[in-house]
């Protein structure tokens, strides 16, 4: 899958990056972090999506960070623009492609559990999935992976491990709990939240978890973090806002720099 478009990467790209970053809602300031940034759109590749959402650019950024060769995924699709879940993954598939085997998935997410406020970074430990479509459904690819696997360490252990010494490297204190994403594009309801509370979850989004079933599914070492953009609905009594998830996303812009900066630089 995606041999040709990795071909023509290749031939553009020098470095063979083994680290992918995907940045969520108003985190794409990392990319002014970059070293040697060298850029391809996602237009330019055939049988890519192209975003459509406020603040997600679409590119590929080639380069270096923290001392290691890494692409960024500027901007990604979500199932709320009308995109396929095979859509939403492709970019994952065709990274796969090119060599990455480790991916880091960030998101602004909505804060459930009380423990956290705005502002603050969720490590995820597990997610909930249940209520958006598999991006497996459909015949499988058995040159990408298995039709049944297994999930029961979705996020990867030593990642985590290393997410969490990078935190305190920096003086960050990261949460941690389980992301739940939903399609959106409205925001949830009061009950829908106190439902997934119910459920376990501690954060909810609109993206993420298929990106990485798709990313378990051939093979990645997947980390996920969440950025509290907002408390979610009927936490507290405030309407939410798309704007005001991007504006929270810009203030935490330096820490979250710091930390997958240092993230990138601790895995092994
Ligand atoms: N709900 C769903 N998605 C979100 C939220 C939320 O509260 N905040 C940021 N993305």
């Amino acid at each position: 899958m995606f041999t040709q478009e990795a071909k023509a990467i290749a031939e553009m790209i020098p470095s063979r990056p083994k680290i992918a970053v995907v940045l969520g809602s108003g985190l794409g300031g990392l990319v002014s972090k970059v070293q040697d940034a060298k850029c391809i759109s996602y237009s330019g590749i055939k049988s890519l999506p192209v975003p459509t959402a406020p603040s997600h650019n679409g590119r590929f950024v080639f380069g270096k960070l923290g001392g290691r060769d890494i692409v960024l995924m500027d901007g990604r699709v979500h199932l709320y623009e009308g995109y396929t879940p095979q859509q939403v993954v492709a970019p994952i598939r065709l990274l796969r492609a090119i060599g990455v085997d480790t991916i880091i998935l960030t998101n602004a997410a909505g804060g459930i559990n009380k423990n956290l406020s705005v502002g603050d970074f969720m490590m995820i430990e597990d997610h909930i999935s249940m209520f958006v479509p598999s991006p497996l459904i459909g015949s499988n690819d058995e040159s990408l992976g298995t039709r049944f696997p297994d999930m029961s360490n979705a996020y990867s252990k030593e990642l985590q491990r290393i997410v969490i010494k990078s935190a305190m490297n920096i003086g960050i204190d990261i949460k941690r709990g389980v992301y739940a994403q939903l399609t959106g594009p409205q925001f949830e309801t009061p009950a829908e939240i106190k439902a997934l509370s119910a459920l376990g979850a501690d954060s909810v989004g609109m993206s993420t978890v298929i990106e990485s079933i798709a990313a378990n599914h051939c093979g990645m070492r997947v980390a996920g973090i969440s950025m509290i953009a907002n408390m979610a609905c009927g936490i507290l009594d405030k309407p939410l806002s798309g704007e005001d998830v991007n504006e929270a996303a810009g203030q935490s812009a330096n820490e979250f720099q710091a930390l997958i900066t240092e993230i990138v630089r601790n895995i092994e």
